[in-house]
């Protein structure tokens, strides 16, 4: 969603923001904004559009500022126009705030303003801030008064303010929306997603909910709204900028494609036994008795997410014997859900900022029940807010459609029921073998990789085709439901994820010549059932792509075309499987010509409900 970065030191801004815009470009946004302080006056430039365009109309004007704040905005209130484009100014045009999240009372105090003089220029919610800012500054000093005007707002917010009265102070805050300070040297950054500020800094300060942080010439101070300072651990940022780079890659999904074999082996590295048929998992060490009386687990997931959830579930059901269900983290958080005592309740989140699986959580801990968080960004608020964790150290993941993340969150819950499994009585000899397959899928996964030519042959084969059907059963059911989401988001080809079982009641109707479906026939436990659903498509004119197990010449002698991917468990499967999806959703999305890693829409991650 809506990206902020902010700098203050002792080189260009301008400079910095523009690089800092151009590394959140892939979180969606339709318009671009810049404040810069500039010997104590306020320059603010916006633009509809990419930020070159920003950049286009900074040219000329470098300027000398080494304090500013800078925007890219997706659209909530208000259409995308320039005077909607972030930052915000008052009356006065002395301050100047840029804000993602969403402001709940804007209507109340906007209706308050207006009868206390205040004109409003544009559409948007965050417009507000600066006027209510505007307003306690004439009883307060800057920081008063941003302090006092948080206590007025309601919703979700990531604020970064400044002003013409203080022109060596920026201020920020947050609440139910990421922001980070970033540390360099003689020089503080802030953003709303860490992966503006990899390569600059080393050390970055997460701020939590209701705390704001003021930075000036002798450094930051965080403090509560209260004015009660903080004490903040600096954390050691470890990603560095070549892993938040293209290197070579036309773009970053084909790139985080291709990089499966190795995220993938860093989510295990260090946490297999194999001789133990074990797993080490550091992040659980702490509740790792409480683990032991588990007696239900509610995996609460979005998207991408929810589907490696689903995938879970028959893992942990299979090899934990633990009762597993798995839900929108969006539908979640409005039931009632039923919790006991013994229910462990697992995010799974490559952003750790989703607003519906965060309040998801929080939920589930009101209610006193154990959370763990199963999460790519370290130190983002699921990360945090979860009583313990696994982290997915799969490194940045810039494209919007999640791919690696996806195969990294599959081997944390195979690592996940390996580790309750062996708690509950799996065998050494199974827990064995599951430890050895996981350590043989990296290079399974390079070979699934050697089928991209092949699959973007198929991809031009089928460009113009409009509409597809995935098909799969038991483990590869959460694929099919994944390869269809794929193709919807970044090719914008409507698509159907069904269970193959299912076909019979209902959907098989619509099958005739006109279809495409995309199956998932691995030789595994339901392989003939598999093999007959197939039948039943193809015998009403369907073609299909079929998706198995090398070796299998009965399925390429039925399938319309096939890809064959390694032997490896059942329980594993999807981890292959997966990659043929995304590929092909992507070579379909390139055929088309469309903008792969900023799909329309979309947003990377969505941190407002
Ligand atoms: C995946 O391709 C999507 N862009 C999206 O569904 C994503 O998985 C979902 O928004 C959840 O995000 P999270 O993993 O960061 O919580």
């Amino acid at each position: 969603m809506c990206g902020i970065v902010g700098y203050f030191g002792k080189r260009s801004a301008q400079e910095f923001l523009l690089e800092g815009l151009r590394r959140l470009e892939y979180r969606g946004y339709d318009s671009a904004g810049i404040a810069l302080v500039e010997k104590g006056k306020l320059r603010v430039t916006r633009s509809v559009g990419k930020v070159s365009v920003l950049e286009d109309r900074l040219s000329g004007k470098v300027g000398t500022s080494m304090i500013g704040i800078a925007h890219t905005r997706w659209a909530t209130h208000g259409k995308p126009s320039e005077k909607n484009a972030h930052p915000h100014t008052d009356c006065t045009k002395r301050v100047a705030v840029v804000h993602n999240g969403i402001i709940e009372n804007y209507r109340e105090l906007k209706e308050t303003l207006e009868q206390q003089g205040h004109v409003f220029r544009s559409e948007t919610d965050t417009e507000i801030i600066a006027h209510v800012l505007e307003e306690e500054m004439k009883t307060n000093t800057f920081e008063g008064a941003f302090a006092q005007t948080l206590k007025r707002l309601r919703g979700a917010y990531a604020i970064v303010a400044v002003s013409e009265s203080s022109p060596n102070v920026m201020l920020a805050a947050r609440l139910s929306s990421p922001l980070v300070l970033g540390i360099g040297e003689g020089e503080m950054f802030l953003a709303s997603d860490v992966s503006a500020l990899v390569g600059d800094v080393k050390r970055v300060v997460y701020l939590d909910d209701g705390e704001m942080v003021v930075l000036d010439v002798e450094g930051y101070v965080v403090k509560t709204l209260a004015n009660k300072r903080q004490k903040k651990e600096e954390v050691t940022l470890e990603w560095d900028r070549s892993k938040a780079e293209r290197g070579g890659f036309p773009h970053f999904m084909l790139k985080e494609i291709f990089e499966q074999p190795k995220s993938f082996a860093d989510a295990l590295r260090g946490r297999l036994i194999p001789e133990e048929g074990h797993a080490r998992l550091g992040g659980l060490k702490a509740i790792e008795k409480r683990l032991r009386t588990i007696d239900r687990i509610i995996i609460v997931s979005c998207g991408t997410s929810y589907h490696s959830g689903l995938v879970g579930e028959y893992m942990l059901e299979e090899y934990a014997g633990i009762p597993t269900e798995v839900e929108m983290a969006s539908e979640f958080r409005y039931r009632k859900p039923l919790l006991g005592k013994k229910t462990l309740v697992i995010a799974i989140s490559q952003s750790g900022e989703t607003a519906d699986t965060l309040a998801a959580i929080r939920e589930a801990k009101e209610k006193g029940v154990l959370t763990i968080g199963i999460v790519n960004v370290v130190g983002s608020s699921i990360s945090r807010e979860t009583d313990a964790g696994v982290y997915c150290h799969a490194g940045p993941e810039i494209s919007v459609a999640s791919t690696k993340a996806f195969t990294s969150q599959l081997a944390i819950l195979a690592l996940l029921s390996l580790y309750l499994g062996r708690q509950r009585g799996l065998s050494l000899v199974l827990g064995q073998r599951i430890a050895k397959e996981l350590l043989l899928l990296p290079q399974y996964m390079e070979r699934v990789l050697e089928h991209a030519p092949i699959i973007k042959k198929l991809a031009k084969k089928y460009a113009k085709q409009s509409h597809y059907l995935y098909l799969g059963r038991k483990y590869n059911y959460p694929n099919a439901l994944e390869g269809a989401l794929k193709i919807k988001e970044i090719a914008y080809v409507p698509a159907q994820g069904y269970p193959t079982g299912e076909m019979k009641h209902g959907p098989i109707a619509l099958i005739d010549s006109s279809v495409m479906a995309i199956m998932m026939v691995p030789r595994d436990s339901v392989y003939e059932k598999n093999m007959s659903g197939m039948q039943e498509i193809l015998a009403r004119g369907s073609r299909v792509i079929a998706i198995g197990t090398e070796g299998d010449t009965e399925l390429s002698q039925q399938a319309t075309d096939t890809l064959l991917l390694p032997k490896t468990l059942e329980m594993l499967s999807p981890i292959l499987s997966a990659i043929p999806l995304q590929l092909f959703a992507y070579y379909i999305a390139v055929e088309r010509g469309y903008d792969i890693d900023q799909p329309r829409n979309l947003a990377k991650s969505v941190t407002v409900e």
